[in-house]
């Protein structure tokens, strides 16, 4: 039987981990963010109801699980606590069952309104960021400059910390983007009373997995945006500011690779990118609006309409081996129920001199057109479909040949936002 597993997106976020996390979860004594923070959203459909979770890992709806929030998450404390409320409201109570990393980074005002001055002043050249402050938090970290959760447990610490850290932002809002300042002690009043709600999850999780780890607990790593937004592996610089391939689980928790025994890559049936940068295989007009209408392709951080395409064979192979990708879970397969024809991009050609290339490469992307094989489309339902026999031969061959471009078996298959409707081809817990 398997023990730790990562979950994590072979494409560029968005590919439904979420729910794949939530089903999975049943199985696990704890599940894990690693990288990431409030940018991501996770949606998750339980009876009938919609929860969308930006931050807090989405197994913590089990009751029996534990949720840890690792040290290379970047917290904004504001969201995290929005959030616990709002689950709450849901009747999920989580508050003896969350840990948070002394370790973690914070997101703090400064952090969001520099991150949205930037994107304005870049205007056409916007990264496309979710504006949630994520870049400038991570530059902090690498500049040794963060206030960290554990800073919180020190007042003057915390006090001196800050005020250094407002003053240096406070400079570049006056006078690079003529914008007002902000006064430290406001945010130190902030920081002071969230700190009483969530003074008890501050933990040192790292040593808190090692333990679990000891006592053989089964852990799931939950990932946040995709490979392909990946600050070092993805298409630079129109990433997210974190490494959402599995080197992120590593530095981001303090486990080791040893512990890490199944890596499940999720992957939409198509594909969607939000923000700027190359997409090969992006579709526009009526297959674009298809996409966008059958599969709901609206982001669950920003409400931002998705951009959308056929799936990109060459980069899911790609992602298949920067993350050593054990085996694939196949989602949103019936948002293709009802498409004539549906193609995968097997290879790409430069368009100035024809070469092919059947590797995926950032250097190469700008100036590519997909080559593309063509499926014939189901036109049957396959929406709520539990049983792999079940499913029409032409959805089948389409799994079939995923598994043959990517180089590794389909493991799972979603097929419906409902919790429960996945086609189970080998369980990672269970089978093995
Ligand atoms: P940031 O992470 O907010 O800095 O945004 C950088 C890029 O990553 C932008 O293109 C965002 O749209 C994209 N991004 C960040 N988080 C997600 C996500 O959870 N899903 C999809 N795209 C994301």
């Amino acid at each position: 039987m398997k023990k730790n597993i990562v979950i994590l997106g072979t494409q560029w976020g968005d590919e439904g981990k979420g729910k794949i996390v939530d089903y999975l979860s049943q199985y696990s004594s704890y599940v894990v963010r690693y990288q990431g923070g409030n940018n991501a959203g996770h949606t998750l459909v339980v009876d009938g109801k919609k929860i969308v979770l930006h931050l807090i890992p989405s197994g913590v709806l089990h009751p029996n699980v534990i949720g840890v929030i690792s040290n290379g998450v970047v917290i904004s404390l504001i969201d995290l606590v929005k959030e616990i409320k709002m689950l709450k409201d849901y009747n999920f109570f989580i508050n003896n069952r969350l840990y948070i990393s002394n370790a973690s980074s914070l997101i703090l005002p400064f952090h969001i309104k520099i991150d949205l001055l930037r994107e304005k002043k870049l205007g056409l050249n916007a990264i496309g960021t979710t504006g949630r402050g994520i870049g400038p938090a991570y530059e902090d970290k690498i500049a040794r400059r963060s206030i960290r959760v554990g800073d919180l447990k020190n007042k003057k610490n915390l006090s001196n910390k800050l005020k250094k850290i407002v003053s240096y932002y406070n400079d570049q809002l006056v006078s690079i983007y003529k914008s007002s300042p902000f006064d430290y002690q406001v945010i130190l009043a902030d920081l002071l009373q969230i700190k009483s709600i969530i003074y008890d999850m501050i933990k040192d999780t790292t040593l808190l997995l090692h333990q679990a780890i000891k006592n053989k607990k089964t852990i799931i790593f939950e990932g946040a945006q995709g490979s392909l937004l990946d600050i070092d592996h993805g298409t630079y610089p129109y990433v997210t500011s974190s490494n959402s391939t599995i080197g992120g689980v590593i530095t981001g928790t303090g486990i080791g690779s040893k512990n890490l025994d199944y890596i499940l890559g999720v992957t939409k049936a198509y594909s969607t990118r939000v923000g700027n940068g190359p997409f090969p295989t992006e579709v526009f007009n009526d297959i674009d609006c298809y996409f966008s209408t059958i599969g709901k392709e609206f982001g669950s951080t920003t409400g931002r309409k998705r951009r959308t395409g056929w799936l990109d064979g060459v980069a899911l192979r790609y992602s298949v081996e920067l993350n050593s990708l054990s085996a694939l879970c196949i989602t949103k397969l019936d948002v293709l129920d009802n498409l004539k024809e549906i193609k995968i991009c097997i290879a790409y050609q430069d368009v100035f001199t024809s070469e092919i290339y059947s590797n995926f490469s950032f250097c190469i992307l700008e100036h590519v057109k997909p080559i593309y094989k063509t499926f014939p489309g189901w036109m049957k339902k396959t929406s709520g479909i539990r049983n792999i026999k079940d499913l029409p031969n032409p959805a089948y061959c389409y799994i079939k040949y995923i598994e043959k471009i990517a180089g590794i078996p389909v493991h799972m298959i979603s097929t419906s936002p409902d919790r429960n409707d996945i086609i189970m081809i080998k369980h990672p817990f269970l089978k093995f």
